[in-house]
């Protein structure tokens, strides 16, 4: 990466801005109820970079969004149970301030000591945020001496804790850094946009093909083959002229899908076989069924037997594989095999030097679940910031930090 990182930079003394992506699952979407953090996943993905930065003698404030409130009126996105899960991680006083950017925001920076660790609040509970509004973001600048972008989920949006504060830092003279997390995620991601290893294989799955027409056009680029599960499959099949029953289809997109079919039908592998049932319940009956001779009453859940063994022989000898987008509908337990084995097949791959990239989202989710994580080469902890980069956009939080 040729952008610098806070491995470059002195911080003894500094007070250091931190955008961090702690947009984490909660337990309750109730503002009465004792919300908690229930995977802490991408707070535990900030920790080398906030771990050397307080070994370093830095003071740290900071700011993350979380969910997406329409007001600060919507106190259960409050970032106070994502501060007190932090606090228990990391074994030490985290303060929590209940705003954004005012009097107390600005005393309490001030007031910070090396060491010490501010969280603010949920940086969409003012409205300039999303609005990427200057005067917030030199407001976020004027907190402290460097700013540093370890959000990589939120490096697509052009916000003020991602964009402007960026530029008011370097404004007014201070370093624009990325952190160890961002750092990692543009190394991973960045070896299936650049000139990667061959043969490389794309994985994409999911419900929607309309969210990644794009992404598979340019996949279709970069990659030696793309195999194609989970629901966007469906669409596929349809276009190429197969009845799929009550299965998900994108009606509007079938002719984006023909024609990515017939840029490409040698190189998009789709499913020959799927798990069906008439209705997404763990109690429906499932039945395995050929995708061109599908009940009508019936609809595709998960990929079948052949098509993991037809994607198996696809992937042997990949030296690259990117993952996006289950296979299934992998939160019923009986349509998470599919997905589940992909991901023991790309484990195995691993530990024959393959590299296996997971995007973030729900790949990431089912993999964790199968507990698979650390077999991988990377888990990316961004959803869309890691669609844009392998679509080959330029990420705003990436743009924003300093040259090596
Ligand atoms: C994510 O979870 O993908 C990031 O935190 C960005 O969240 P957003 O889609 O609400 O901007």
């Amino acid at each position: 990466m040729n952008k610098k990182t806070v491995a470059d930079i002195d911080v003894q003394g500094k007070k250091v801005f931190v955008r961090v992506d702690f947009n984490v699952p909660l337990s309750s979407k109730d503002p009465n109820a004792n919300i908690t953090v229930t995977d802490d996943t991408r707070i535990r993905a900030a920790l080398p970079t906030l771990n050397y930065l307080l070994d370093h003698g830095a003071a740290l404030i900071l700011a993350s969004h979380l969910g997406r409130p329409k007001t600060a009126d919507d106190r259960q996105f409050s970032m106070a149970p994502v501060a007190k899960k932090l606090e228990e991680i990391l074994g030490r006083p985290v303060q929590f301030i209940p705003s954004v950017m005012n009097d107390a925001v600005r005393a309490a920076a001030a007031a910070l000591q090396p060491g010490d660790i501010l969280v603010l609040e949920n940086t969409r509970f003012d409205p300039r945020e999303k609005k990427n509004d200057p005067k917030l973001g030199s407001g976020f600048a004027s907190l402290a001496d460097v700013y540093v972008d370890d959000a990589f989920g939120s490096a697509h949006r052009p916000d003020a804790s991602v964009d402007g504060a960026a530029y008011a830092m370097r404004e007014k003279g201070g370093p624009v850094v990325a952190g160890f997390l961002m750092g990692a995620e543009i190394g991973a991601l960045g070896i299936a946009v650049g000139n990667p290893p061959r043969p490389y294989v794309a994985i994409m799955g999911g419900a929607k093909i309309s969210d990644k027409i794009k992404l598979i056009e340019n996949l279709l680029d970069k990659a030696d083959k793309i195999l194609i599960g989970g629901g966007m499959a469906n669409t596929f099949l349809k276009a190429q002229g197969h009845n799929m029953g009550q299965s998900l289809v994108e009606e509007e997109a079938l002719p984006e899908a023909k024609r990515l079919l017939e840029m490409a039908a040698d190189r998009l592998i789709l499913p020959v076989d799927v798990v069906t049932a008439t209705e997404v319940t763990n109690e429906a009956p499932a039945e395995i069924e050929m995708v061109w001779a599908l009940t009508p009453e019936r609809k595709a859940l998960d990929i079948g037997p052949a098509t993991l063994e037809r994607f198996n022989a696809e992937l042997q000898g990949a030296q690259l594989v990117v993952w996006n987008g289950p296979m299934g509908v992998f939160e019923v337990p009986q349509f998470a095999g599919g997905t589940n084995q992909l991901a023991q097949m790309l484990a195995a791959m691993v530990d024959h030097g393959a590299k296996v990239i997971i995007g973030g989202g729900d790949s990431a989710a089912a993999v964790r679940k199968a507990g698979l994580t650390d077999k991988m080469t990377h888990v990316s902890t961004g959803g869309g910031a890691s669609l844009e980069l392998l679509e080959g956009r330029e990420l705003p939080g990436v743009v924003a930090l300093d040259e090596k």
